[in-house]
């Protein structure tokens, strides 16, 4: 009989232990997400932040080369402007969706969306052999957080580019009303992505943009840029899905709720 007692006993006073370890197991876990969201936020700075350099450092260059060009160093000196306040807004805005802080939300015209990333990107993709071809109405409003939608499409853009690389091709960006909602789509007509890759590409840190594994003159992967795009489109209430196909190129497209705002910058 005692020994039945005593047995409870210690059976309750292991449960005891297990539980206060399950606390302190959980507490920590909790702690390392925090540090790694904190790491990933980081990760995606960096990684825009290099976006918005990259092609301005070559544009730079180009200026230092050919002092006597005053439109040139107009141009540079213009887009430097423009976009280190790109990158002044962009950690604000990431800063924020870290801390998880509300952010500025707009209802802007898409056209102006699209022209703020090509402009941002300062690059000509017919050096690369790549036609762009852009398709929006006019008036068509979508309601998100500017600097964070247009991020996700540079992003996308990027990536189309690189898919087309070295041979160059086709990239679309459209957008269009649809019941409710506004697609907005980056297509391209590039090397397309393998079954196996597309269950992967939107994971944090997935990549097949290695040194040395890439075309030449497309950017070198970190692998964090569809991982940031899919977390941006969650928080507008979206979606990002793709369609690929080996050797004839992707889409991917963001349907964004459409409210309808009457006023957009
Ligand atoms: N338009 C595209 N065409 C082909 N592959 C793509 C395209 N977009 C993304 N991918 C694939 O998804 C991977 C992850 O993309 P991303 O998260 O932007 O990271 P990164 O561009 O740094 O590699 C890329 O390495 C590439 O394999
Ligand atoms: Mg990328």
């Amino acid at each position: 009989m005692t020994s039945i007692i005593e047995r409870r006993l210690s059976l309750h006073q292991c449960l005891a232990r297990k539980e206060e370890e399950n606390r302190a197991l959980k507490s920590q876990n909790l702690q390392l997400q925090a540090l790694a969201n904190l790491g990933s936020a980081t990760c995606m700075v960096a990684h825009e932040i290099n976006n918005l350099l990259t092609p301005l450092a070559s544009y730079a260059a180009l200026a230092v080369q050919n002092p006597a060009d005053q439109k040139l160093a107009e141009k540079v000196l213009d887009k430097t402007v423009r976009n280190c306040q790109r990158a002044s807004k962009i950690m604000q805005s990431m800063l924020a969706l870290a801390n998880g802080q509300k952010q500025d939300w707009e209802t802007v015209s898409v056209k102006t969306l699209f022209e703020e990333v090509f402009l941002c990107l300062c690059r000509d993709f017919r050096k690369d052999g790549i036609t762009v071809e852009t398709q929006a109405a006019d008036d068509l409003p979508v309601r998100c957080v500017p600097v964070q939608m247009q991020q996700v499409l540079m992003n996308l853009v990027l990536n189309a580019r690189d898919a087309m690389l070295p041979g160059g091709g086709i990239l679309r960006v459209s957008a269009v009303a649809n019941a409710g909602h506004i697609d907005l789509s980056v297509s391209d007509t590039g090397a397309g992505i393998t079954p196996e890759n597309l269950k992967n590409i939107f994971r944090p840190f997935f990549t097949t943009k290695a040194a040395g594994a890439r075309p030449s003159g497309a950017s070198s992967g970190s692998g964090v840029g569809l991982a940031f795009c899919r977390r941006i489109v969650d928080a507008h209430g979206g979606e990002i899905t793709v369609q690929s196909q080996v050797g004839q190129g992707s889409t991917f497209t963001i349907r964004l709720p459409q409210t309808a705002v009457p006023e957009y910058r």
